[in-house]
């Protein structure tokens, strides 16, 4: 079966249980700090996970473009991809689980055609210190799910490593896991979970390829290990749990079903093959860049184990780097744009591994998009644009490369390359430490990868927080007029504390040189008067000729003066703080921020607010300009 057949039963099969079809959302996420891309399906309808109304109602069905960036370095084995579409279905306050899982069961042995014998299960074995018990009630479902299909199945605690992973499967078909296995939020377990974070307990389908253990992943094989036999397929997540403020957990005011299903896994297992790259889409994709390489007088064939790695990494980057940049996202160094400008540069660095590059980069591109085109139009509609940004970006490599050969040809005199002068190849140069690696193997110099690895960590303590801080902020650009609604904003946030109260607290924001858009936790409408008082209290502000002034300071100190940071957002240890004060030094505002900022208030302006509406349940917004 092709992807596109899946998908499409998938989708049929939720329509004929009452769900409506919905399209899938931007790679780019809307008012969600948590991730830089959406990188699950329940993204982009917290809110109405949360309580709000749907306007398509309680059962929702679609595909979800994803992409997790974090998943770069493991691109390269049978089933690791940055992007991936995820299956998703929800009940918004509607079925629970003794509708779940009979109809996820029946999709795959049904429509699907899986073996039911070749399906293990996994479930929440309970917290008790946080008072959430057991999922027994999934493991009846699944025993008598698994019994209609002859199969008698037999539960197992397997519980924690310490508790029982290396006993293995003892014969069990469904198996007990703590919350690092069996818990889902987006993020992670009930203990990193922030306040007003939902989440809860889930039930996991793992497709058995029959594959023998490999001892290198622990004594034992058990359905999570990953050796290789098990993939997880598909997760019912029974999100009906809340993080109250004391780290308790309380009820949210519905019962959920947050399920996500691997599209490209679940198309592996129907053709009995565990490498997600010989499914169609892919396959056609990996095909493309070989006969463009081949063209070239390449002989690398994806068949060659010498050659699977880099074949995998050019056509998951590409596809990734072609989506994303479908929904508008470009190679740069800010944020998003570079992690496109990354994969766009390993598949660069990929593709010459394989043989001479010329014209292969975008022969990829095309077999992406027209390997996709049907069910993403879109990428058609971009093809050119897509094409010229990445072409551009290959240049500009292209050139980077000469320039790092040159400097490491300066540091391949000494006969050594050291950590430093490593990272300093890649971060100044843009030089990819696997081309440093490369080219010291082949001269037989010495590369101290150790070393590398700790100036990087260090590098990326700093620039992570930069770019969370940055990424707070909310910017879409750095323009004369975004900075200067910047400044506003945090004019803003403080007024809005002032006149409504400290319960006010930032939920998101969006700048453009246009307007500024925040929002903020309020429980009610904003009344005309409030509305009016807070835009006087910011032109008063402004009149006063405050300046913004950046001091850094550790995160600790940062939180003791109370500076303002957005909800679900996280920080390195040492931050930077914005601070609008008068001549004597006193603040009206302090902000964990990234900036930029103008230096003075009264560089602003006139205020105004255009509009103040509802988000979700407790979830302001406001639209602001400067006139
Ligand atoms: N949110 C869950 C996941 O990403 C299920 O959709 O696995």
């Amino acid at each position: 079966m092709t992807s596109r057949d899946i998908r499409q039963k998938y989708l049929k099969f939720f329509e004929s249980q009452g769900h409506k079809i919905i399209p899938s959302a931007s790679l780019v996420p809307e008012n969600d700090p948590t991730t830089l891309f959406t990188g699950s399906g329940m993204q982009p309808l917290i809110p109405y996970l949360l309580g709000e109304k749907h306007p398509m109602g309680n059962r929702l069905v679609n595909s979800q473009k994803c992409l997790r960036s974090m998943d770069i370095e493991e691109v390269g084995d049978n089933r690791h991809t940055t992007f991936f579409e995820m299956l998703g279905n929800w009940s918004l306050g509607d079925y629970f689980k003794a509708e779940q899982l009979p109809w996820f069961f029946g999709f795959l042995t049904e429509s699907v055609g899986l073996d039911p014998s070749k399906l293990y299960v996994t479930v929440f074995a309970g917290d008790e210190s946080l008072d959430i018990p057991k999922d027994d009630e999934s493991v009846e479902i699944w025993k008598r799910l698994f019994k209609e299909s002859g199969i008698e199945a037999k539960d197992i605690h397997i519980g924690s490593e310490q508790d029982g992973y290396e006993k293995g499967m003892q014969g069990g078909r469904i198996f007990y896991y703590e919350a690092k296995k069996n818990w889902w939020s987006r993020s992670g377990v009930p203990e990193t979970m922030p306040a007003g974070e939902p989440g809860g307990p889930d039930s996991e389908v793992f497709y058995d390829f029959g594959l023998t253990h490999d001892t290198k992943f622990g004594d034992k094989c058990h359905p999570n290990c990953d050796c290789g036999r098990f993939m997880e397929i598909g997760n019912s997540v029974f999100m009906e749990y809340i993080k109250n403020a004391d780290g308790s957990f309380g009820k949210l005011p519905q019962r959920n079903v947050d399920f996500g299903g691997g599209l490209e896994r679940i198309t592996a297992a129907s053709n009995g093959n565990p490498d997600v790259f010989k499914i169609d889409t892919l396959e056609a994709i990996v095909a493309g860049i070989q006969s463009a390489l081949g063209r070239n007088g390449s002989k690398a064939n994806y068949l060659d184990e010498k050659y699977k790695k880099s074949f995998r990494v050019v056509a998951d980057h590409l596809r990734a780097a072609t989506f994303v940049m479908a929904d508008g996202m470009m190679p740069s160094n800010n944020e998003r744009g570079y992690v496109v400008r990354r994969l766009l540069r390993r598949a660069i660095f990929h593709i010459d591994k394989l043989g001479k590059g010329d014209g292969v980069l975008e022969e990829g591109i095309n077999s992406v998009i027209d390997s996709y085109k049907n069910s993403y139009p879109d990428l058609d509609k971009n093809r050119k644009k897509i094409l010229s940004e990445a072409g551009a970006e290959e240049e500009r490599f292209r050139h980077t490369l000469v320039t790092g050969m040159r400097e490491f040809e300066k540091v391949a005199v000494g006969g050594r390359v050291s950590g430093a002068q490593a990272s300093t190849l890649f971060t100044t140069h843009g030089f990819p430490f696997e081309m440093t690696t490369e080219l010291a193997r082949e001269r037989g110099i010495e590369v101290d990868e150790e070393g590398f690895h700790k100036e990087m960590e260090k590098h990326q303590e700093i620039s992570k927080a930069g770019i969370q801080e940055k990424f707070k902020g909310g910017l879409a650009d750095t323009k004369e007029e975004t900075i200067r609604l910047h400044t506003a904003h945090h004019l803003l946030l403080a007024s809005l504390q002032r006149v409504l109260g400290p319960h006010v607290k930032q939920r998101g924001s969006n700048i453009t040189a246009e307007r500024l858009r925040i929002d903020f936790s309020h429980p009610q409408k904003m009344t005309s008067e409030e509305i009016k008082l807070v835009e006087d209290l910011v032109n008063e502000k402004i009149q006063a000729r405050l300046d913004m002034v950046r001091r850094e300071m550790s995160k600790e100190e940062a939180e003791k003066i109370g500076a303002e940071m957005e909800f679900g957002a996280k920080y390195g240890d040492v931050v930077s703080v914005y601070f609008l004060e008068d001549k004597d030094g006193k603040p009206f505002s302090k902000e964990f921020c990234g900036g930029p900022h103008v230096k003075s208030t009264s560089e602003l302006g006139h205020f105004k607010i255009l509009k103040e509406e509802a988000v979700s349940q407790g979830v302001r917004r406001i639209k602001a300009i400067l006139q």
